[in-house]
């Protein structure tokens, strides 16, 4: 065995811990890392009914399709802790489950961590201790999130090993980090065990208008990790992609159709499609929360359109002409533009529906 494949073994293990938690339970309260005000201050919100966690996440302070799914759990929690007793607890969280619900609607995870959450108080004897099994199952989301995460670093790592045994360039959009999920990352989660495994030169970063998940986010976290990382704007990507020698475009998704279509933060589509004409490997990183078995392809998928103010005010300053504004904040970019999807169920090269089903009737291919 050559040296630096015994080195990239031995490097292999990711760093597990993060050093914020952009969601934790503490003192009977959700506290939440108010994303919006990074990077220039740390500020934590306590939530201690769903109402205020949906406004939490209508307003994003806390976002990434993993991490608002979690935070909707524990808004159930909340509202089940905050109720106190009920004869019928179905009917008592209906409002709440609707409220939650209706937050955010690209994301697959929301409704799917909400239906789980739906199916625990089904199952739940009618003697049961409601507010302490809904908070068990909140918990337990956020934790086997953070589990996949992990294993989905480590299989998006040797997938990069696969193709290139040096440090690679990479170009990455949004933010899909601790921030985001239940820790460690999805895409991010990648690109630190890429790091770990002494696998990655320079993570360029899209700065990703008009919230700066980029620039804001990912750069944060990029610095807390020391992983050397450059932003640009948006529009400088295929220009990068030209001069710079990046491999790979590493990004998340809020939703994955049963065809493989990706649903993800507004720009993705144009990445893939920069990424084809210049060579590039274009992966995907989602657990199999965003996989949305029951969505045939992307073409219906509702894609959430906000304010026209968040284009039309610069900081302070107004660049409002009168011209009207559109402001999509999700894209889909079709499989057959995609190389890998990684899940914690295992890696799919070339994605289609048979691969899809295949992987999601599995519980573990890798
Ligand atoms: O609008 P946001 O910030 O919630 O959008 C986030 C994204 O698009 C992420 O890429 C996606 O949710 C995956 S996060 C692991």
């Amino acid at each position: 065995m050559m040296f630096w494949e015994l080195f990239m073994q031995q490097a292999v293990q990711p760093v597990v811990a993060d050093s914020f938690s952009a969601l934790a339970w503490r003192d009977n309260a959700l506290r939440l890392l108010d994303q919006r005000l990074l990077p220039a201050s740390e500020v934590y919100v306590d939530c201690t009914d769903a109402a205020q966690v949906a406004a939490a996440i209508r307003d994003m302070l806390v976002r990434g399709a993993p991490a608002i799914g979690i935070a909707g759990a524990y808004g159930i929690a909340l509202q089940a802790r905050f109720i106190g007793q009920s004869d019928d607890w179905s009917g008592a969280l209906a409002e709440s489950f609707a409220l939650l619900e209706a937050a955010r609607p690209t994301a697959v995870n929301l409704s799917w961590a909400l239906k789980l959450m739906r199916d625990r108080l089904g199952r739940l004897a009618p003697d049961a201790d409601v507010p302490a099994r809904l908070l068990e199952a909140a918990r337990s989301i956020h934790q086997s999130d953070h589990e996949a995460n992990l294993t989905m670093g480590k299989l998006g790592m040797q997938l990069i090993r696969k193709h290139h045994k040096t440090p690679q360039n990479l170009l990455t959009h949004c933010n899909t980090g601790a921030l985001a999920t239940g820790g460690y990352g999805t895409a991010l989660g990648v690109i630190r065990a890429a790091h770990e495994a002494g696998l990655v030169d320079t993570v360029f970063i899209d700065e990703t208008r008009p919230w700066l998940q980029g620039s804001r986010l990912t750069a944060w976290e990029m610095q807390r990790e020391g992983i050397s990382a450059c932003v640009h704007v948006d529009a400088a990507a295929g220009h990068l992609m030209k001069t710079r020698e990046i491999t790979w475009v590493i990004v998340g998704a809020d939703r994955i159709a049963a065809n493989g279509d990706v649903i993800n933060k507004i720009g993705t589509y144009a990445l893939s499609i920069l990424a084809m004409h210049h060579g590039l490997r274009f992966m995907v990183v989602a657990p199999s929360s965003s996989i949305d078995m029951a969505l045939e392809n992307a073409d219906d998928v509702i894609i959430e359109e906000r304010s026209a103010n968040e284009l039309l005010m610069l900081g302070d300053q107004s660049v409002d002409t009168g011209v009207p504004a559109f402001n999509p904040v999700f894209d889909v970019t079709p499989a057959d533009l995609v190389d890998a999807i990684v899940t914690e169920k295992g890696v799919i090269e070339r994605p289609d529906a048979k691969k899809l089903a295949d992987l999601m009737s599995h519980r573990h291919l890798h």
